[in-house]
């Protein structure tokens, strides 16, 4: 089938190369010209783990990447629409590039006959029936379910390993009211063998906000129970293995660390609060879930102070920058977090990782990055790990006092001076 994938980022990028490396015709676009010509080249505008290899696969044969909208649209009869929808500063969820993208496309859907819109962004319960079908409508002067179909299809692919996620989903959920649309995007899912959950546009919206805000309390819980764990001096990686063995508990999602960051966790559960608020509730659990999270960071600094206070003018080593590892995304990284508390102290920062230094630079473009994990443990009084990437289990850190809120060392023989964030 020829497929338009609408928005090449984390999310658009792989389900356009999943759907192309599965035999269909994907032509992707994209307002970003550097993403465009470095698809087009087979170069991944982002590091995910074997996006390059199947990029040299499928591009061009299968899939192409175009600045434009109208040429995918047009020669396409699904389109994928991957747009992001960030916070506004309230938390409230930004539909603006939904709806530009919208406009445009409603416009073209003048001149064609029926098409089908699969809404991959992230967006509030309400949204596909409030503001994506009446915005098709009003541009295209067309009918949904007449003229064209609308399909809620969440997302649920983990950075990092998100190609295998594509593959391999958990489940499939499409939210629609549409029989002909869910028809021809079933059609396109029928090669995987996980269960196929077909919603209303509501329920499947709020599949995927449920989800995140489900592991993001899971993690504040067992960061909660971490942070009292290491007050009593227990180790909160023995007893997440305890509680863990309960099949109703299950093992995963259950680290403890500096918390979460990334594109999702953070600003699904805080979009979710604000539209819980607005609709006259107020989520008390969540909003809990958000405070232990914006704290978890402040612990490593906590800790730091405690062993090797006062942190002022001291030189602080920072392993880490993304959000986890296996991917070069810093958004709502606690490593950042961390960096910009340590700065308000005033200490001196050797900073180091494998995959996000040229995108903080953009961030902070003073500070004194290095060219090795080795040179930050030499340069540094103390040294905070704040991504879990293999590579630093290798170093040599001597005397120095390493502070681990990835538990990098589960499996490996902790560093001389070690101290775990919470165990
Ligand atoms: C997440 C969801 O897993 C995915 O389904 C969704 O669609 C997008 O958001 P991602 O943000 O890539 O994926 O990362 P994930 O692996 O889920 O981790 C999120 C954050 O939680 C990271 O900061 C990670 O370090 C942290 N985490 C995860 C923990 O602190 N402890 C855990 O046990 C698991």
């Amino acid at each position: 089938m020829k497929i338009s994938v609408i928005g090449l980022g984390y999310v658009g990028l792989i389900q356009a190369a999943g759907m192309a490396k599965l035999g269909h015709e994907v032509l992707g676009s994209d307002i970003d010209m550097n993403r465009v010509e470095n698809i087009n080249k087979k170069e991944p505008p982002i590091y995910e783990r074997g996006l390059k290899e199947l990029l040299q696969e499928i591009v061009p044969e299968k899939f192409t990447a175009f600045q434009e909208l109208k040429k995918p649209f047009m020669d396409s009869k699904v389109s994928f629409i991957c747009v992001g929808t960030p916070s506004k500063r309230q938390g409230e969820m930004s539909l603006h590039q939904l709806e530009n993208v919208l406009k445009q496309l409603g416009a073209f859907l003048k001149n064609k006959e029926y098409h089908v819109f699969v809404i991959k962004s992230t967006v509030v319960p309400g949204t596909c029936e409030e503001i994506v079908i009446p915005a098709l409508e009003k541009a295209s002067g067309k009918k949904f379910s007449k003229d064209f179909s609308v399909i809620m299809n969440p997302e649920f692919l983990r950075e990092g390993e998100a190609i295998e996620d594509f593959f391999a989903p958990d489940r499939i959920v499409l939210g629609s009211s549409d029989k002909k649309g869910l028809g021809i995007v079933k059609e396109l899912y029928k090669s995987f063998s996980c269960p196929l959950l077909e919603t209303n546009f509501k329920e499947a919206e709020m599949i995927k906000y449920a989800s995140n805000a489900f592991l993001a309390t899971k993690i504040s819980f067992i960061n909660e129970i971490g942070n009292i764990s290491k007050n009593m001096g227990v180790d909160t990686n023995i007893v997440a293995k305890g509680i863990g063995l309960d099949k109703r508990i299950s093992p995963h999602f259950l680290r403890s660390g500096i918390g979460f960051g990334g594109s999702c966790f953070p600003k699904d559960v805080i979009a979710l609060v604000y539209r819980a608020t607005e609709k006259g509730y107020n989520p008390r659990l969540l909003r809990s879930v958000l405070d232990v999270n914006r704290d978890q960071p402040l612990k490593m600094i906590e800790l730091l102070d405690k062993k090797k206070g006062p942190i002022r003018g001291k030189k602080i080593g920072i392993l880490g920058l993304t959000f986890k590892a296996g991917t070069d995304d810093i958004r709502e990284s606690p490593a950042i977090l961390t960096i910009k508390e340590l700065l308000m102290e005033e200490a001196e920062l050797n900073i180091y990782d494998p995959k996000a230094m040229e995108k903080t630079k953009k961030i902070f473009s003073h500070l004194n990055y290095l060219k090795s994990a080795q040179a930050v443990v030499d340069e540094s009084d103390a040294v905070l790990i704040l991504t879990e990437w293999p590579e630093f289990k290798e170093l040599e850190y001597g005397d120095k006092l390493v502070i681990d809120g990835k538990n990098l060392f589960f499996d490996a023989k902790r560093p001389k001076n070690y101290e775990g964030i919470c165990w």
